[in-house]
């Protein structure tokens, strides 16, 4: 049974235990309702506390049972709350520490609440696309009133307690604990109190209404509007809301309930779920224990103080992590120096950073141009020029430098990470952390695998990534890695299109509104075209039969690398970031059209979407099989961290298989019957062809 009862004098205690935060699984439920009869048969028991064990009083629903019939097996947390309202005896809620969604709502329930300072209160709800369902939006209105109620369940964030408490005529806490610690002993001292009290106040029976009546929800609907756009929750936070105002209390919680039961089978939530359970996920590695032992990483070294060296330095000085630069001139040093206060400087100025935080994180930056000086330090990051020469002869200076047990990782994007582990005597020390760009913003970090990466170098690395706040995902050693490689196949969809008839405007517009951030032409732009450019003359080589459009290269045959040459497929004026159409792109495609004898058609928006989304489908199909990436939720991860991939639509193997693998794959021989296209790029990967023929998912 995960909750205790125990009876002290007149006064019977439940705690809730089932770590790490109460989670209202199936198993607490049902002692909470087994102490509840227990204290209502025992005619010494007066009053009743529930509360919780160890760091919260709940956490809501138990994360292990969501989507399964577990969550709603009998005592289901609608019945447990009934049965707390209709005790006979009064029940106190003594809330700490975490007290959200279901927790919450179960201490709506209770006919009293005292809270410890510092408790966390939330609905959180929304952002797994639901709204609250076990008489949130109905109680919460009465004890906090209308507009505080609807703040927090449309924003899901946590209030303190202390500040709740401090509301005008909040009806939420009944009283406030002096401290965490005494708690449970004033707790028990109220339900005394209250021992005799008849009839029970129930947060039911209190009236919900806000005096600008309908005006408010209006303003309400409207102020929603933004964050709604791909999500119907938060429009639905505010009629639920509005119905604890209009309706009598037992039908609001009918309406609460239709419409957290038609939010589950959303597309939009079924993606937030798979994203929730997605981020926990990529930390589990299938052969790598949790209980790994980590060495323990003090402080770091950069090689490079480069574009890239700068942003990874600053994650570990945000994180209180001492950094030495290396490079190999002062100039270099200064130049990376310099570009990293200019970062934090404009933090400050814009408010977002204090003066004292900010000295202290340049207090822990140092540098040096001998490796000698790096000597201590328990992990080294390179990040100098994509050459695997350079690289060579950085590794090999760092295994001869380097103490024993230190870490040595490579930020490369494109070269093999085992060939790099060779230039050492200790490739099991070697990892890649390939970090995105600017690498201070970006949560995405892949970690890749070499063939002879120690177990606990990886663990230690993925601790790590927890530590600097980044999503890490793991990839095994190949070109690209998962992100990369996908994208690949992507930007080749996106140059047939080009051929066939589209503008890279049209491309870009389609795919925006689908839901990416960016299209691949605006991408291109951001990240360099020439990027890719060297990327496909290395293609042109290793694969010369592979099919590419001839657009990209026209494009950077012109010099228009994109945003930094102030020309790409877009044109841009200087200072400003705003992609304008450019008519000399527009021709270039048109003449390379001609060349090739090809007649435009109209495409639409739909087969634009599909054969970009479908082309990164396959790829990833072929990354899983070949045991790249061990779980399709990684490649999402990766795609919405790191690409910029529509958040409802959780990412793209998620979006593939809702849109049922079966379609996709009539899709793609749609594609590859298209003589424009290429055939050989739509062979669907082997493992997708078997989902298909088994009639299965990848998640
Ligand atoms: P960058 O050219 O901005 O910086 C490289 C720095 O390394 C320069 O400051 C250079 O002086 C220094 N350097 C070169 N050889 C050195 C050596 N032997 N010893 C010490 N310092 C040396 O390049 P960037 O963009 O920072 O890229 C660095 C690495 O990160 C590359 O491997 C690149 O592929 C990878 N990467 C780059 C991304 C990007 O968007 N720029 C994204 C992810 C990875």
């Amino acid at each position: 049974m995960s909750a205790d009862y125990k009876v002290h004098g007149s006064v019977a205690v439940i705690t809730l235990n089932n770590p790490p935060v109460n989670g209202l699984g199936y198993a607490t439920r049902l002692g909470i309702t087994k102490g509840l009869a227990k204290a209502n048969a025992n005619k010494k028991v007066k009053s009743v506390v529930i509360t919780g064990a160890g760091k919260a009083f709940s956490g809501g629903a138990d994360i292990k049972e969501f989507g399964t019939p577990k969550a709603l097996q009998e005592p289901n947390l609608l019945s447990v709350i009934l049965a707390v309202e209709n005790s006979s005896k009064p029940v106190v809620a003594a809330v700490h520490s975490v007290c959200m969604g279901g927790g919450l709502e179960l201490s709506l329930g209770c006919h009293y609440r005292i809270a410890a300072p510092g408790c966390n209160v939330a609905l959180p709800e929304v952002k797994l696309g639901l709204i609250p369902g076990a008489g949130g939006t109905q109680r919460l209105p009465r004890v906090l009133g209308v507009e505080t109620a609807l703040n927090m369940i449309v924003s899901g964030e946590p209030v303190k307690s202390e500040l709740l408490a401090s509301l005008p005529g909040q009806k939420l806490f009944d009283k406030m604990a002096a401290s965490p610690e005494s708690l449970l002993e004033e707790a028990m001292a109220f339900a005394k109190s209250v021992a005799a009290v008849r009839p029970l106040p129930l947060v039911r029976n209190l009236p919900s209404k806000h005096p600008l009546g309908d005006a408010y929800f209006q303003f309400a609907r409207n102020m929603v509007k933004g964050m709604a756009k791909n999500f119907p929750a938060p429009a639905k936070c505010v009629d639920a809301v509005e119905a604890s105002t209009k309706k009598k209390f037992d039908d609001g919680m009918v309406y609460e309930r239709e419409i957290f039961i038609n939010l589950m089978w959303t597309p939009e939530c079924r993606a937030l779920r798979h994203l929730f359970a997605a981020e926990r996920a990529a930390s589990k590695i299938p052969d790598v224990p949790s209980d790994t032992p980590v060495r323990e990483i003090k402080s770091v070294a950069v090689i490079g103080a480069g574009t890239m060296g700068g942003g990874i330095s600053m994650n570990f000085l945000n994180a209180g992590i001492p950094v030495k630069m290396l490079e190999m001139k002062q100039e270099a040093l200064d130049r990376g120096i310099a570009t990293i206060r200019k970062n934090y400087e404009s933090q400050v100025k814009r408010g977002k950073l204090k003066q004292d935080k900010y000295d202290q994180r340049m207090s822990l930056l140092s540098t040096t141009l001998s490796y000698d000086d790096l000597k201590d330090a328990d992990m080294v990051i390179e990040a100098v020029f994509e050459e695997m020469g350079v690289k060579e002869a950085v590794f090999k200076e760092l295994d001869r430098v380097m103490k024993p047990g230190a870490i040595l990782a490579t930020n490369t994007s494109t070269l093999d990470v085992n060939k790099i582990a060779s230039f050492t005597k200790r490739p099991q020390d070697v990892i890649g952390t390939h970090f995105f760009s600017p690498a201070n913003v970006m949560k995405l970090l892949e970690v890749v695998r070499g063939e002879k990466t120690a177990k606990d170098v990886l663990a230690t690395v993925m601790a790590l990534g927890k530590k600097i706040r980044k999503t890490s995902v793991v990839s095994g050693v190949c070109d690209g890695f998962i992100g990369n490689r996908m994208i690949e196949q992507y930007s080749r969809q996106a140059g047939f299109l080009l051929e066939e008839g589209c503008t890279p405007a049209q491309v870009d517009k389609a795919v925006e509104k689908f839901g990416f951030a960016m299209g691949p032409f605006r991408m291109g732009d951001l990240a360099g075209n020439d990027i890719g450019w060297a990327i496909r003359k290395r293609r042109y080589v290793e694969k010369p039969n592979l099919k590419y459009s001839k657009t990209a290269d026209l494009l950077c045959e012109m010099g228009r690398y994109g945003q930094k040459t102030g020309a790409g497929w877009y044109d841009y004026q200087a200072g400003k970031r705003d992609a304008i159409p450019s008519q000399l792109v527009v021709d270039m495609i048109e003449k390379h059209r001609k060349d090739l004898g090809i007649t435009p058609r109209k495409i639409s928006d739909e087969e634009i979407v599909q054969r970009l989304v479908f082309a990164l489908v396959n790829e990833g199909a072929h990354i899983l099989e070949e045991g790249i990436a061990s779980k399709a939720s990684d490649l999402d991860m990766v795609y919405i961290t790191g690409y910029g991939f529509p958040i409802h639509r959780g990412g793209p193997m998620l979006y593939a298989d809702q849109f049922g693998l079966f379609n996709v794959a009539q899709a793609m021989q749609r594609f590859a019957r298209n003589p424009l296209d290429d055939a050989e790029f739509w062979q669907p990967a082997p493992l997708l062809a078997q989902l298909v023929a088994k009639g299965k998912n990848f998640n």
